[in-house]
């Protein structure tokens, strides 16, 4: 396992997820019942901008967090990212409003919770399971897992809650990572049937989605809103040119919430004129 998010933290692809799971955790806040957030892969954090290691490659986050950091007029949901990214940022010691520690996706979504909701975040790599564990240490109702994943939603649901979030994350660094991802979410489905899960995925031939989209849709597993982001078009493609997030169960008018965020998005973050967004039901809400 050589993955090392340090160096990818702040680029398009967390500016789209991030930005995407708060609205979800908003989302799942409509209803006051409380719930559980699972994060499967969670990272350890904090990312220190100003030491990422991209082994003589230029860093990413310029392309990303960057070009929404001094930005004027940017719609809510960006707002209110870029407002937790900076409020992190100054609290974990930047001495000016210069961008250089960046939250991952456990500490941007914490914050929003409410004393009834609870959280659980699983991350396998020691280190970086340590750096979580002190980041979290004074947060309640919040626990790191030193542990697998994949396995947890096998492990962890139903919650005592009753409703979830899962978050699915993964490094795509194995060929079969998404056959895992499709098992653990039908394994969450059946144990937890009205769960959300929102699955990450590069578009690239890292990760092909068809391990999880073939069954999802074949057996209707969940109502499932896919949501892409492509920053340059294929042509042009160096590197992770998109990425998606598959949402199953998504919150009621989630859709709606989460199409002008996109075409900001495409806006914001374009690196040539292939950019592009698309929102879509592979399984529709009503079937
Ligand atoms: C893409 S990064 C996560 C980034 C984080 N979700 C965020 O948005 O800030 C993937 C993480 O998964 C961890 N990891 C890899 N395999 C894992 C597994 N089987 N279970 C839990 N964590 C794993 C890696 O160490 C890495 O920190």
């Amino acid at each position: 396992m050589n993955y090392r998010h340090a160096f990818h933290a702040g680029n398009f692809a967390d500016v789209f997820k991030h930005v995407l799971l708060r609205e979800l955790v908003r989302a799942m806040q409509r209803k006051p019942k409380p719930f559980l957030l699972l994060d499967t892969h969670a990272g350890r954090g904090r990312y220190d901008l100003a030491r990422a290691d991209g082994g003589g490659r230029a860093p990413e986050w310029p392309e990303g967090i960057g070009r929404l950091w001094g930005a004027n007029d940017l719609p809510p949901a960006l707002a209110d990212y870029v407002a937790a990214v900076r409020a992190f940022n100054r609290a974990a010691g930047a001495e000016d409003d210069t961008l250089r520690f960046y939250p991952g996706s456990p500490l941007l979504a914490l914050p929003l919770l409410r004393p009834e909701d609870r959280c659980a975040f699983c991350e396998l790599q020691p280190e970086e399971a340590e750096a979580l564990e002190r980041e979290c240490a004074f947060a309640r109702k919040c626990r790191v897992h030193r542990s697998d994943g994949y396995g947890a939603p096998r492990a962890m649901l139903p919650p005592l809650e009753k409703r979830a979030l899962v978050l699915i994350d993964p490094p795509f660094e194995a060929a079969d990572e998404m056959k895992r991802v499709a098992v653990a979410v039908e394994e969450g489905l059946r144990r937890s049937p009205a769960a959300v899960f929102a699955v990450w995925y590069p578009i690239s031939g890292r990760a092909s989605t068809a391990p999880l989209f073939l069954p999802v849709r074949e057996r209707r597993l969940a109502p499932t809103l896919v949501a892409e982001l492509r920053v340059q078009g294929e042509a042009a493609e160096v590197g992770l040119g998109g990425c998606g997030l598959a949402i199953l169960n998504p919150p009621w008018q989630f859709a709606a919430e989460a199409r002008p965020v996109l075409q900001a998005l495409v806006r914001l973050l374009a690196l040539d004129d292939g950019a592009a967004c698309r929102l879509d039901w592979l399984v529709a809400e009503s079937s």
